[in-house]
């Protein structure tokens, strides 16, 4: 199945949800949008600041006959604008019963280095991004999912979450956090219908891993029994997955899509 190929199957059929996935101007996040289109799903495409490639997510989902996607920007490290991007999408499309935190970004921010305050920056945006903006735009679509007693969120998180980064641990910290932050809500919202998971992808071909594929993809790609590197559309069918009638009984998990190359 590609991205825009439409379910032939009613467990892939999202029945006309509405899904928001953060980070969807590229990368998985976009991959993510289209397959969930074909599938039914009325998508809210969050970006940033890639406004041109967002609207083409949607218009690829129009052109495909999916159901109404439209584009919302916000700031993912901004409190308010996260609370406008939930509004906003009530308003245009309804309440999101299906999340998809995918937003995010690397930073190296190594301990040898020697500005604390330029550490410390680092290291509080890339929480507040990838980690705290997971947990905040949950808590505001809950009250809604509890009421559907009905949802389904899924963490886009990392190998880094298991293997510990040298170089670069706020970004691991940040997905270790978001697993754990899955197994939280699993816990307290199981019994309000609503479950909770985490995805943890090796290298994909996205422009936040090209640079380093780019420098050493021999090395890479010989550490992936594999033998490749993960495409977007490999990340979007695992999400799939967990939003679909395939995976009622999947809570707190962590699926690992790293082709092999580190098993725990
Ligand atoms: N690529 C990999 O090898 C890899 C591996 C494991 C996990 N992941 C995770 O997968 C997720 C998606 O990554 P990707 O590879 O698809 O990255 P990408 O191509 O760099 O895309 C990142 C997306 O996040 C959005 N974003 C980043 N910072 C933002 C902010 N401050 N406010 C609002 N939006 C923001 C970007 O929006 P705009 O462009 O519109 O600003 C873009 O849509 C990330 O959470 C990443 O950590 C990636």
């Amino acid at each position: 199945m590609d991205a825009m190929t439409p379910p032939t199957s009613p467990l892939l059929d999202l029945e006309g949800r509405v899904v928001l996935v953060t980070g969807a101007s590229r990368g998985i996040g976009a991959a993510t949008a289209r397959l969930l289109g074909s599938c039914n799903a009325r998508v809210a495409i969050h970006f940033g600041k890639s406004r041109a490639q967002a609207e083409e997510v949607a218009a690829d989902i129009a052109r495909a006959g999916g159901p109404k996607a439209a584009v919302f920007q916000a700031e993912l490290g901004d409190d308010d604008e996260r609370r406008r991007l939930h509004r906003d999408v009530v308003a245009t499309l309804g309440d999101p019963l299906l999340l998809v935190h995918n937003a995010g970004i690397y930073v190296r921010n190594p301990f040898e280095e020697t500005d604390d305050a330029a550490f410390l920056s680092r290291w509080r945006t890339t929480q507040a991004v990838n980690l705290e903006s997971a947990a905040h735009l949950t808590l505001l679509a809950l009250p809604a999912m509890r009421a559907a007693r009905f949802g389904r969120i899924v963490m886009v998180a990392s190998r880094a979450a298991f293997r510990a980064e040298t170089d670069a641990a706020s970004y691991a910290v940040s997905k270790a956090g978001m697993v754990s932050l899955a197994r939280c809500l699993a816990r307290n919202e199981g019994p309000r219908g609503i479950t909770a998971n985490s995805i943890c992808p090796g290298w994909v071909d996205t422009a936040m891993a090209r640079p380093d594929v780019a420098a050493r993809k021999a090395e890479i790609e010989g550490e992936i029994p594999l033998g490749r590197i993960a495409t977007p559309e490999d990340c979007a069918r695992a999400i799939l997955f967990y939003l679909s009638p395939l995976a009622p009984y999947a809570n707190g998990t962590a699926l690992g899509l790293n082709g092999g190359s580190f098993l725990h």
